[in-house]
């Protein structure tokens, strides 16, 4: 006994912890295949009732999505269907112990929605006629060095990519989801540090991160990235991130400004590559599905409508970022002024 149960708990040490519910007993998980571990669970009259918690085997999803709790009898062993992103017919959904279920969310024409990722009231449909030329003059030796930062980047950026417009897309959208999360994730510990509010604006620059990333998830329906791709994209990170990091805790003013010069370059970028659409170089397919629902566009919508939309996220980022420049440049913290939070 004493043995088996040694055995056991060096089995859980291979397998690691987030292997095993805490209803389930300390078993090897390998071989499970719907076996049960019983716990008892209140109902609203307070009478206990007998559940269980099965482990079924998943292969297409790992050892870590396998809890499953069956709640009641005629459910024992089978699998509930749920709306979750992505999931294909052979995918099976978990009904959880802990009581949260994946909503069931419809679309307006009645069809299922099927993105996990972002649901409908995160969507929006994007400012177009957004003034693509607006342009913040560096006239201080910090804005100076800011655009000449950005300018001295784009140097390598035009030599590796040359006119891969829908690549140099992809991949720029993995370095532009960062400044936002870098900038929100220290306005969140200030916020903590300080116990005091942000002005909206922890939420404002996550909000960013999220559409950059959205803008990268879009493309990746278009565009697979090489495996040296995603080697450089490792590399980039790893940099941009502990230096954007740095900037910011030394002047979010400087790091603001530069990040609204790189949204200006990102508006070139989309306008070169429109400019290829156009002529007939980059194919002009059909949106991808998740843009459609993400931007609320009309199903017959192109990679065209996609990239003008993008374009003009990035010129709402450029606005928010040299604001917030703006904002530090008169002396101010960012929460002494409403964020725009919604300013698409
Ligand atoms: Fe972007
Ligand atoms: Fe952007």
């Amino acid at each position: 006994m004493m043995r088996s149960s040694r055995m056991a708990g060096q089995r859980l040490k291979q397998l690691g912890p987030r292997s095993f519910s805490t209803a389930a007993r300390i078993e090897p998980a390998t071989e499970l295949l719907t076996r049960s571990a019983s716990l008892f669970q209140k109902t609203t009259t307070g009478v206990p009732v007998r559940t269980s918690v099965a482990w079924i085997r998943i292969p297409a999803l790992g050892l870590r999505n396998q809890s499953t709790l069956a709640l009641n009898k005629e459910q024992e062993g089978k699998d509930v269907k749920t709306s979750s992103a992505g999931s294909g017919p052979e995918e099976k959904a978990i009904a959880s112990y802990w009581g949260i279920s994946p909503p069931k969310i419809t679309k307006e024409d009645g069809t299922e929605w099927k993105w996990s990722c972002f649901r409908p009231w995160d969507t929006y449909k994007a400012n177009v006629s957004i003034d693509l030329k607006k342009h913040h003059l560096p006239t201080t030796f910090l804005d100076k060095v800011a655009y000449w930062t950005v300018k001295s980047l784009r140097i390598p950026t035009d030599l590796f990519f040359q006119t891969r417009w829908g690549c140099r897309a992809m991949m720029l959208e993995t370095v532009a989801a960062v400044p936002g999360m870098v900038g929100g994730m220290l306005l969140h510990f200030k916020s903590l540090r300080r116990f005091e509010p942000s002005g909206g604006w922890i939420k404002a620059l996550l909000d960013e991160a999220e559409n950059e990333r959205m803008h990268l998830m879009t493309f990746m329906e278009v565009s697979q990235p090489r495996w040296y791709e995603r080697a450089l994209v490792i590399a980039v990170q790893g940099v941009f991130f502990n230096a954007y990091f740095l900037g910011y805790l030394i002047s979010p003013k400087f790091a603001h400004r530069v990040v609204g010069y790189l949204e200006e370059e990102a508006i070139h970028s989309y306008t070169e590559f429109l400019k290829e659409l156009d002529k007939g170089n980059i194919k002009n397919v059909p949106a991808p599905a998740i843009a459609i629902d993400y931007w609320q566009m009309p199903p017959n919508s192109t990679l065209r409508d996609v990239v003008m939309i993008i374009r003009a996220d990035e010129a709402h980022h450029r606005d928010v970022n040299h604001f917030a420049s703006d904002i530090h440049y008169q002396g101010l913290e960012l929460k002494e002024s409403p964020a725009p939070i919604g300013y698409h």
